[in-house]
């Protein structure tokens, strides 16, 4: 790698500078599986726009697993003709004209998680497929690969190059669940993002306390579960560079599928909320992956909620540091452009909890004015905050310097 800096290229182009806030969009994989096809990829791209998702900001659609057919006799990449039909730069068109960029999936193996072609040994001419398809974005995913870091940086890195070459700006999401590191290497191998943890799960926390990413894989990563993990990488992530928890599970309720494995029975909205909180100040990419052409009262109001959105989307780019851990109580600290500070009060427990902040004690000085970010309104002014936060809830304030 030595001399080979991609992260180091895009930064000296700022202006060019790819994922300078994290992305945002909807992705097919916890709602569909590899039952994907491109009517109800076009019906999802129609419904971003007409629930008012695309104008809030999330932007793309990003094609999971199983989408392939294969390779044709040149050795090109080509899609499962039954699924998509009209081939995938028509696909492509069809979501540039409504505003949305759209993302594709291969993996760093001969042969993707769910079995189908995938990229080793092609990477330059898949990336070239990629771009002459006008895709946006690239999820490269590790099954089948070996354990080994050294692999890992080797392949990733030759797709990254591959992707520079390929005469589109094509953002890399790096997808090895963590096992490696990727915080430490990820940038240098050409990525915007890299995930963290393994797959989520449509569940608040697993039952076992998982210690490490290799026991997520056994245990199943529920939301708190992954929290406890990326929480912890705040320093890592960037302009140009984020942390990737993995999906938001709002508005799943337990639908059966990936999502549901591993004992994804489903979460109920204070949870659902608490993901959309968290996620938001952790600077994770927002990725969807709900139906949503049938979303209720309750899905629509977490996933567009603007000023919650803000907090992810803003150009400081600071992830929140969790300034408190403990069993009970995690509160959250994440500074913010114009000056404004995010506090986010996350109830652990299994119970209601009367909460005590002080401010000053999170390292804030001052006299704050407050405003409660899923109440819409500015709720008091001073030093602290006390009030009730319900089981799983996450309290999310904006404090303006008075
Ligand atoms: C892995 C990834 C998932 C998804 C599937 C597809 O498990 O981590 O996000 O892409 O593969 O097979």
């Amino acid at each position: 790698m030595k001399g080979f800096s991609l992260y180091a290229q895009t930064n000296s182009r700022k202006e060019n500078i790819l994922a300078p806030v994290p992305p945002m969009g909807w992705m097919t994989w916890n709602y569909f599986g590899v039952d994907i096809n491109e009517q109800t990829i076009r019906e999802m791209a129609d419904a971003m726009v007409a629930s008012g998702m695309v104008k809030a900001g999330f932007n793309y659609i990003f094609i999971d697993d199983g989408w392939q057919g294969g390779r044709d006799n040149k050795n090109n990449l080509i899609p499962d003709p039954k699924k998509f039909p009209s081939g995938i730069q028509a696909l492509a068109d069809y979501m540039h004209a409504k505003g949305i960029k759209l993302g594709i999936y291969s993996d760093a193996a001969q042969l993707t998680c769910a079995g189908y072609t995938a990229s080793l040994g092609f990477e330059e001419q898949d990336a070239k497929t990629f771009a002459s398809w006008e895709i946006d974005y690239l999820k490269y995913d590790y099954c089948g690969a070996p354990q080994d870091s050294a692999t890992a940086i080797t392949r990733y890195t030759r797709m990254g190059k591959a992707l520079h070459k390929s005469g589109r700006e094509i953002m890399f999401g790096i997808c090895e669940w963590g096992d490696r590191k990727p915080w430490y290497w990820a940038k240098n191998s050409g990525g915007q993002l890299w995930r963290t943890t393994a797959d989520i799960r449509d569940k608040w926390r697993s039952l076992e306390s998982p210690k490490s990413v290799t026991d997520l894989h056994r245990v199943g990563a529920g939301i708190l579960d992954i929290v406890d993990i990326n929480a912890d990488l705040h320093s890592f992530a960037g302009s140009g560079g984020w942390n990737d928890p993995d999906m938001l599970m709002v508005g799943l309720y337990g639908k059966k599928g990936p999502s549901g494995y591993l004992g994804g029975t489903g979460c109920n909205d204070i949870e659902y909320q608490s993901q959309m909180s968290l996620w938001s100040i952790m600077n994770a990419p927002l990725i969807a992956a709900n139906d949503l052409r049938n979303m209720n009262e309750p899905t629509r109001r977490i996933l567009l909620n603007e000023e919650v959105i803000a907090l992810n989307q803003d150009p400081l780019g600071q992830q929140a540091e969790r300034k408190v851990k403990g069993d009970i109580w995690n509160v959250f600290v994440k500074p913010l452009s114009n000056g404004d500070y995010t506090v986010a009060v996350l109830n652990r427990s299994n119970v209601p909890q009367t909460s005590g902040i002080d401010f000053n004690e999170l390292g804030l000085d001052g006299t704050y004015e407050i405003r409660d970010l899923w109440q819409h309104k500015n709720i008091g002014k001073g030093k602290r905050w006390k009030g009730i936060v319900q089981s799983h809830e996450t309290k999310l304030f904006r404090l303006r310097k008075l």
